[in-house]
């Protein structure tokens, strides 16, 4: 059934934006329109499965384009955007900060005053912020982020991210545009390019390349399955509170270096080769300028105020996760041709 509700999602091609366009797709409630301008991590195979349903529709375009977002919101009623298009890969911010800014900041501002002009006098609405743990900066040895934790962000990406979430608060504060935000760890899971960790490390053990790790392996980030993350965007934007923001993440903390060998031993095996085949594909290389130590979430909040928990278990997870990129080659060979090598080549050639 196709419903009346119309939801703007923006970067539903996208890792994180694909799981969350097919969980409302199939939800029925809404109709979903995913805008997304198809850069290098965006991609409609990712959403092959459900491109033919009655309930959604793709747009290409760009967040940076005012005129453009005008003319969406003119022509349709949406009650609510789930905002997620954006540049997410913090090795390219660092190389490349201006097309954060432009995508990251810009193009949230633009998203924020297109809803503005479409919601005026309409307080039936929510425009979704979905942000990143990384705003609040990055943490010892112990301790989490919590909500009240203060904004501290140390790279051109968190920068960013940290900028659009304040521009979401402001729009909030001085024109009542409501808003909800939510801040989530490291997700893992099918779709994701493999420029990050863990998609990077499958494809590199497949092709027995060497494994790169930044430094010397001891940074530690928390873990979250992306479709648990697909789903507590879900409850936020149904249930959350307008004007609050909510931590999201799986207490799920791994050294770097740990969470590399367990996938060389998940695939070692999957593979059919001797334990410890792949790790001896491990290299230290040189580290990330400005890395940030350690992430860790305190998701409680979410927990108690709206009953949130992940549902998988990490090995679980991992586990998934592998099998989906040894049944999806060809989708791993088409993203790693092309500029994806050029990237790679260029990235890794002095570390
Ligand atoms: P991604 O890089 O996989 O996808 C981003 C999508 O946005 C792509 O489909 C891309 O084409 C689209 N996009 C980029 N610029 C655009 C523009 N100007 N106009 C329209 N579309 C544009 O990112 P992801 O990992 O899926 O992350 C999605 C969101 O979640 C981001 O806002 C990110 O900051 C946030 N987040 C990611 C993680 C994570 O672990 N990946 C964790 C917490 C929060
Ligand atoms: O915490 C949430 C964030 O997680 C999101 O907001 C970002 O969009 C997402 O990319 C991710 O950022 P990270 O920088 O933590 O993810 P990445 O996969 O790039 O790196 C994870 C860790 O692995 C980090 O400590 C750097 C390290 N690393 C990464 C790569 C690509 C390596 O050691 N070697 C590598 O080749």
């Amino acid at each position: 059934m196709v419903q009346d509700s119309v939801i703007l999602i923006t970067g539903g091609a996208g890792f994180i934006g694909s799981h969350v366009v097919r969980r409302f797709i199939k939800s029925d409630k809404y109709k979903i329109i995913n805008l997304d301008n198809l850069t290098y991590a965006g991609n409609l195979e990712n959403l092959r499965d459900v491109e033919n349903e009655p309930n959604y529709e793709f747009i290409k375009g760009d967040i940076c384009d005012f005129k453009f977002l005008q003319k969406i919101f003119s022509e349709n009623e949406f009650v609510g955007v789930i905002h997620l298009a954006a540049e997410s890969h913090v090795d390219r911010s660092i190389s490349n900060p201006m097309e954060f800014i432009q995508t990251n900041v810009v193009g949230t501002v633009n998203l924020l005053n297109a809803a503005k002009e479409a919601w005026e006098g309409k307080n039936d609405r929510r425009f979704y912020h979905v942000s990143t743990d990384e705003v609040y900066g990055s943490l010892g040895d112990e301790g989490f982020f919590t909500e009240e934790t203060p904004y501290d962000p140390k790279s051109p990406y968190s920068a960013s991210k940290a900028s659009s979430d304040h521009f979401v608060r402001a729009y909030g504060n001085t024109y009542d545009l409501p808003f909800v935000i939510s801040n989530c760890s490291n997700n893992y899971g099918p779709n994701h390019f493999p420029e990050k960790l863990i998609p990077l490390m499958i494809h590199n053990i497949k092709n027995r390349k060497p494994l790169p790790v930044y430094g010397k392996g001891e940074n530690i980030r928390d873990w979250l399955y992306v479709e648990d993350h697909a789903g507590a965007i879900e409850l936020i934007f149904e249930k959350g509170k307008i004007g609050e923001t909510y931590n999201i993440g799986g207490f799920n903390e791994w050294k770097n270096i740990d969470l590399i060998h367990l996938l060389c031993d998940i695939m070692d095996k999957k593979l059919g080769n001797r334990q410890g085949t792949s790790s001896r594909l491990i290299t230290f290389v040189k580290d990330r300028a400005g890395h940030d130590l350690r992430y860790a979430i305190d998701a409680t909040k979410l927990n108690e105020e709206l009953g949130w928990e992940p549902s998988l278990q990490f090995k679980e997870g991992l586990e998934k996760t592998v099998d989906w990129y040894f049944n999806n080659e060809k989708w791993l060979d088409d993203v790693t041709s092309g500029d994806y090598l050029k990237y790679y080549d260029e990235h890794y050639k002095n570390r």
